[in-house]
């Protein structure tokens, strides 16, 4: 824990079964009368896009939309295209439904329809935002990014294969809204990648050196939460309850890295990610014990305390023993999980080459969540962790 914090989280949460179809007095409140809405392809077919359009429209609302032509990793191209059709239309404000990919698009997209610019040139990077943007309302429809109350987005260069991150107190959406029903029919695998996201979110940032008192009350309960919902969530597909609380815990997580940051295992996903089209999720669900091992002189004090919270029980209660003990009921749990719904276990099954793997180690040391994890990444040391996650 660092010596100076602060704490702020500036968006709105509201959380209810139903809520995403009914609203529309929020967008009044802030001044909203003519949204964007942002989806993609995929939740339109589904018909989860329709009904919260219609609601939005039967309140009277000139609604611009949906958006829906958002690739399963967002691009810049997408971005570019999304924003030239809402300045086109002269929309005031965004509702982004869907998962991690349209919650960034729609946030990027706002930079451009409030500021104009290039992208990448103007906005890539840290605090490069000059004031605020226009209302943007979030509504995730998976269990895992978090993206409805970070000031993050991450957005794939295509050409460079670089994942660009945007950073700045002005991309923390205005308002979220949580409606566990928009998890009814997301698959199993899905609930999963995203679920292990926010679980690998949690445990980052509670390890991170930028967490602080306020952040780890946030980042624990997800953990806790996580543990108690993750395999009903997975395997029983009509328990709302289960699906809630990992929304919740998602949420919960998403402010809790927001103020600490991610660490290593984020580091090498972002690095993964420009070679593998795999969910981040999936992605951090393959590194996350490698990268725990990885920070374990780092965090025995901190892993002992999620061996408690994840109720490993060890005969030895050493705070040494309990803290193998997390990493090694993660890779228990990791396993069930696999065995649930086949999400792999090896880097090699998500389409990276042994031959990668040098490159991806440079880069994840380059990343800029590699700062704020607890033991400085080594590029030797990195590219063995990956070997042995490969
Ligand atoms: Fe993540």
């Amino acid at each position: 824990m660092s010596d100076f914090w602060q704490f702020s989280c500036p968006t709105k949460v509201m959380f209810g079964e139903g809520l995403s179809k009914d609203f529309s007095a929020e967008l009044s409140a802030y001044g909203i009368t003519k949204p964007l809405v942002v989806s993609d392809a995929g939740l339109l077919k589904k018909g989860l896009v329709d009904p919260i359009v219609s609601s939005i429209k039967d309140a009277g609302f000139d609604v611009v939309g949906p958006w829906t032509d958002v690739p399963s990793n967002s691009s810049v191209v997408a971005v570019k295209a999304c924003a030239d059709f809402a300045i086109k239309n002269g929309v005031d404000g965004i509702v982004a439904i869907g998962g991690g990919s349209v919650l960034d698009t729609a946030k990027a997209a706002n930079i451009l329809l409030t500021h104009g610019g290039d992208l990448m040139g103007d906005y890539s990077g840290a605090q490069t935002i000059p004031s605020a943007l226009k209302p943007l309302i979030a509504i995730p429809t998976t269990c895992g990014t978090g993206s409805e109350v970070t000031q993050a987005a991450v957005i794939l260069d295509t050409e460079r294969n670089t994942k660009l991150s945007f950073y700045d107190q002005y991309l923390h959406p205005t308002l979220a809204i949580l409606d566990p029903l928009l998890l009814q029919e997301l698959p199993a695998a899905l609930i999963a990648a995203t679920g292990w996201d926010a679980f690998t979110h949690a445990v980052e940032a509670y390890t991170s050196v930028q967490s602080n008192p306020f952040s780890d009350e946030l980042a624990l309960p997800a953990v806790r939460l996580i543990k108690e919902a993750f395999i009903p969530a997975v395997t029983e597909p009509a328990n709302i309850k289960a699906k809630g609380q990992m929304l919740l815990a998602s949420t919960l997580a998403g402010i809790a890295f927001d103020q600490a940051m991610v660490g290593v295992v984020h580091s090498m996903a972002h690095a993964v990610g420009g070679v593998s089209h795999a969910h981040h999720g999936t992605i951090n669900f393959i590194l996350l014990p490698y990268g725990m091992e990885y920070n374990m002189p780092a965090c025995v004090d901190k892993y002992a305390v999620l061996a408690r919270v994840l109720k490993v029980t060890p005969k030895l209660k050493t705070k040494a023993n309990l803290a193998n003990h997390a990493v090694k009921a993660i890779r228990k749990w990791q396993k069930d999980l696999h065995k649930e719904c086949g999400l792999p276990l090896r880097l090699r099954d998500v389409g990276v080459k042994r031959a990668d793997l040098p490159r991806i180690a440079k880069k994840a040391c380059e990343d800029g969540t590699s700062f704020y994890n607890p033991r400085e990444l080594e590029e030797g040391e990195i590219l063995k962790t990956l070997e042995r996650a490969w």
